[in-house]
Order: C-alpha cells, then structure tokens, then sequence
C-alpha cells in the first residue's frame, strides 16, 4: 500500500454532521445555526483540525532550518552503521526502519541509502505531502504505511524492525507508557530507538492554544 487512506475521519465527518442536520430538520428551523456551529466543532474535532495540522505543518517545515539538519544528521548517522539482525536485508546492506508518527517525511533525507521504511501515523492528511517528499528520496523503500496511533500499531510485527525513529511525536501522544511498551515490542533483539522530542509550552496561558491546533 502506498497512500493513505482518507476514509476514516471523513466518513466519521460526515456520519455526523448528517445526524446533527437531521436532527435541525426534525426540530425548529430556529435549530439550524446551533445545529451548524455543532457541526463545524464537530468536524474540527474529527477531520478539519488533522487537515489544518497536516497543512500547517507542511508550511512551517518547507523552509530549511539549518542547524537542526545539523543535528539531525549527526543523530541518525549511526544507521548507517547498523547491521540488520533480518538475514536476508544484511545481505543486501540494508536495514529496516519504523518512523512513528511520520507526518509528511521530513527525516527521509537521513536515513540509509537502501533502507526499508514502515510508516505508522494517525493523520491521513498527511498523505498528499508525504506522496510528494518520498519520491524526492527513491532510494527508500517504503514497503507500508499505517494509518494508526502508535500505541495501536498491532499490525506492526513483533521483533520485526532494526531502529524506531520518532521524532516531535510524543508530546502530542495520550498513552507515553503504552506507545513505548509498542516499540519495545516491535524492536529486534538489539535494536534501536532514536527519538527526538520538544516541550509543552512553559506558560500554562498557552496550553488551551497548543491544544486547538495540536495533531491530535
Ligand atoms: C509535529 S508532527 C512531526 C512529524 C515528523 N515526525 C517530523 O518530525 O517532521 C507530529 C506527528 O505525530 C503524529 N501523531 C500524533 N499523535 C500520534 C500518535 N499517538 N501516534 C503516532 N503518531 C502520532 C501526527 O499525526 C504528526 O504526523
């Protein structure tokens, strides 16, 4: 598979916008602007806001920042170095990675020549931007794509991948404990998990800002 598929949230989307119209219809017409402006928080809630982060995020990330390719480059050097524990891919040089909350692939341009990639994340609407940076980076292979969280990536196999990338993900996850328990889980006797992570805003003012335009 190698799109993400978009009917989830949108057919939740529209499951109840259509509820809450019918419910106007049935009722006074006097309904009908509370019955929109419940149907717009509806729709932020399950579709707009992941289409709105999805978007934001693509914006903000297009402009190289050069320091922190620096650093990231430095950071994931050592998969390069890494030996697959799969048979098969050491014979060819190649490792397999698990990107956790991938978004639109701005870490592609580190990984491996060769590497085999899985991706995992909840926001279909990160596809189209995905789509277009991954055939920048043709020597990755991008075998999956997972539309999930990471804490129910069960279609991951166990003891299946070399290295577990995520990066900027866990401070927008509910369950830290149990996304960790499933990198735990999905890593190779031997494995690696290279995460990079950034802080909730300092000034509790601001959380109810972070939390309207959060991924998730
Ligand atoms: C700030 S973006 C970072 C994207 C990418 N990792 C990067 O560094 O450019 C956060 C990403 O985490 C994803 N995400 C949010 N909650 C998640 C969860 N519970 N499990 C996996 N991914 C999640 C979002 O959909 C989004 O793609």
């Amino acid at each position: 598979m190698d799109r993400f598929e978009f009917t989830v949230s949108l057919h939740e989307y529209k499951r109840v916008s259509s509820l809450v119209l019918e419910y106007a219809r049935i009722h006074k017409r006097s309904t009908y602007i509370g019955a929109g402006v419940v149907a717009f928080l509806v729709a932020y809630k399950f579709s707009l806001r992941k289409r709105w982060f999805a978007w934001l995020f693509n914006v903000s990330t297009r402009e190289k920042f050069e320091k922190y390719d620096d650093m990231k480059r430095e950071f994931f050097k050592p998969l390069s170095e890494m030996a697959s524990h799969d048979p098969g891919l050491r014979e060819e040089n190649s490792i397999k990675i698990l990107e956790v909350g991938v978004g639109s692939g701005t870490n592609f341009e580190f990984f491996p020549e060769g590497c085999h990639l899985v991706a995992v994340d909840p926001n279909p609407f990160f596809g189209q931007y995905y789509d277009k940076n991954r055939s920048k980076f043709p020597n990755i292979k991008s075998t999956e794509i997972i539309v999930a969280k990471g804490e129910d990536m069960d279609a991951v196999k166990s003891d299946s991948v070399d290295a577990v990338v995520m990066t900027l993900v866990l401070c927008s996850v509910s369950d830290v404990h149990q996304i960790v328990r499933q990198v735990r889980r999905v890593l190779a006797p031997g494995g690696k998990f290279y995460f990079i992570e950034h802080v909730k805003e300092w000034d509790t003012k601001n959380h109810w800002f972070e939390g309207a335009f959060s991924s998730s």
